[in-house]
Parts: C-alpha cells; structure tokens; sequence
C-alpha cells in the first residue's frame, strides 16, 4: 500500500530518515532501518574528517531542537566502510541508503560524490546548513554557487541527485530554479531554520556557535509551505522534511506536494520505531478516505 518509486528506485514505503539523526554510524542506522524507515538518509560527510562545532551544540526549545553540530564527521572514506558494514543488513531489509554528503565547492562535491556512488542509492546534496562558514547555506543561499555545485555532481555520478534546500532565503524558488536547471532529479525541503538561544543567566548565547538550525515542530508550516511552493513550480519530486511527528504530518506534506518524507526530531519524541508508527497512521488515513498514495501528493493544489 505505501510502495513508491522515486526516480527509478523502489521504496518499501515513504517515511526516511532525515540526515544528521542517528545517521553517524552503520548500526545506527541499522536501528533506524529496523524501525521500519523506507530509506535512511547518511549524515553529511565531506571530504575530510570535521570535529564539527564545540558544545554545547544542541538544545531543545519550545517547538524543537537548536542545533549547531558543525557538520561533524569521520570524512568519506572512513564513513564508506560505515556504510559496508550494514549494506547487506539494510538490503534485505528492503532500505535504501542516501549519501548526503556537503564540500566547500563543486571539486569537493564532485569528489565525495564519486567516492561514495557506488555505496549509496541516491546522493543528497547537502547546500543548506544554516551555520557551518564556507559550506551549507553560503551555497544553497547563493543561485549561481547552487548551479555549479548540482550540475558538476550531475556530470560525474549516475545515480539520482537530490538538493537539499535552505528555508533561510527570501526566494525558495528562485534557488530550487537554479537547481533544477542543473539538472538535480529532485528537492528535499526544508533544512533548519536559523535561531538563536540566549541564556539570561549567563547572559549570553547558548550554543557555542552562537546561533543554529531550528528544527521539529515549530518549523513545519515553514516546511509546508515551501513544499507547495515548490510542487507549484516544478516537475521533479519533493521529499518534505521539517516537523513531521505523525502520519497526519506526513499527510499534510504529501498534500502539498510531497512524494516521500524525512523524519528527524520525531526519533526523539515518538522513539526508534517512529517510522513504523508514521507508516500504520497514514495506512489508516488512506483507508478511512478510500484513497492511494499517489492520490494525495498534491492534492492540496487540486
Ligand atoms: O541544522 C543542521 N545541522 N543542518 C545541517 O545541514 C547540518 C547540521 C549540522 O551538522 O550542524
């Protein structure tokens, strides 16, 4: 009933999980696949290894999490043999692997592309961390850096290329148009939205980098919105990611354009198994409404 293709690729259902959760290493992506994800999407890996931001690094909010980890990780070549480890685990699970994977520029990109392609089933390009200096959003808020960086990855792998896209623009659209013209076959959106947090005690920000990504709850209508906005404009299909706790959540997304979703925050409130709970609400959505899954992406529009 929730089976979906997505650029060729079969998924087992549409609910994933959203990079930069549990993705650092292969069994713990291993728990989340048994936790009934239809894919599970890697944490951002560069070319080389990145102690990522000092703590604290993360707090939870009202409406979420702020977080500025920094992009930490062990650099590709050692996050592959993370990925060998439970390949074959997550194959007869029926889960499919994303890479994301971030770099300073289109030759960095281009290079952990092509190491990492043949490990993974879809490449996500991570160009919108809100607040990692010099990666992330410096691109994703930038047209021009944003063309360069898909249309170099979509040149050197052959596997689908997904962008991942920033909330913090004043144009969505404009940004997904740069993409899109490079030639990505689909966009995931949203990444986090930038806050911050003060301690008034200490009277001064709590996280050591000062200000972070948003995200949960709090950010869904953000998310939703962009979504519809970008259902709207192009033909290439979204995965929704921000907030989404619920099937209803997940349904919300779907009906603004959503073909698949990604699930962060949610692993935190509802548990590892938050993807099987997701799966059975939007089954007995489709039920009671008398309606299939591919019926209700976009169907807000309609
Ligand atoms: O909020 C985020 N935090 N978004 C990212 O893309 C990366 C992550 C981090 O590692 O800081």
């Amino acid at each position: 009933m929730l089976e979906i293709d997505i650029c060729g690729i079969k998924f087992k259902n549409p609910v994933f999980l959203a990079s930069g959760i549990m993705g650092e290493t292969g069994s713990a992506l291993k728990r989340i696949a048994k936790g009934g994800s239809g894919a599970v999407v890697t944490k951002s890996v560069g070319l080389y290894p990145n102690p990522g931001h000092k703590n604290p690094t993360i707090v939870e909010v009202y409406g979420g999490f702020l977080n500025a980890m920094g992009l930490p990780n062990p650099g590709v070549d050692e996050y592959i043999e993370e990925i060998k480890s439970v390949k074959k685990d997550l194959e007869k699970m029926g889960v499919r692997v994303i890479g994301s994977i971030y770099g300073k520029d289109e030759k960095e990109f281009m290079d952990v592309a092509k190491k990492i392609e043949s490990f993974v089933d879809a490449i996500e390009l991570n160009i919108s961390c809100p607040h990692a200096k010099g990666y992330g959003a410096t691109i994703g808020q930038n047209p021009e850096m944003s063309y360069n960086v898909c249309a170099a990855v979509k040149d050197v792998v052959k596997i689908p290329v997904f962008a991942k896209l920033t909330p913090n623009v004043s144009d969505i659209v404009e940004i997904a148009g740069a993409v899109v013209e490079a030639g990505v076959d689909g966009l995931v959106a949203i990444n986090t939205v930038r806050g911050m947090v003060i301690d008034i005690k200490a009277k001064k920000p709590i996280l050591s980098n000062k200000f972070g990504g948003l995200s949960g709850k709090a950010i869904k209508p953000v998310g939703i919105k962009a979504v519809w906005d970008l259902y709207e404009n192009f033909d290439v299909p979204i995965i929704g990611v921000g907030g989404i706790m619920s099937g209803e959540d997940a349904i919300e997304y779907m009906m603004a354009g959503a073909s698949a979703v990604q699930v962060g925050s949610g692993v935190y409130y509802r548990g590892y198994n938050v993807f099987k709970k997701i799966c059975d609400e939007i089954c007995s959505f489709l039920k009671e409404e008398n309606l299939t899954l591919k019926e209700i992406v976009g169907l807000a529009h309609r």
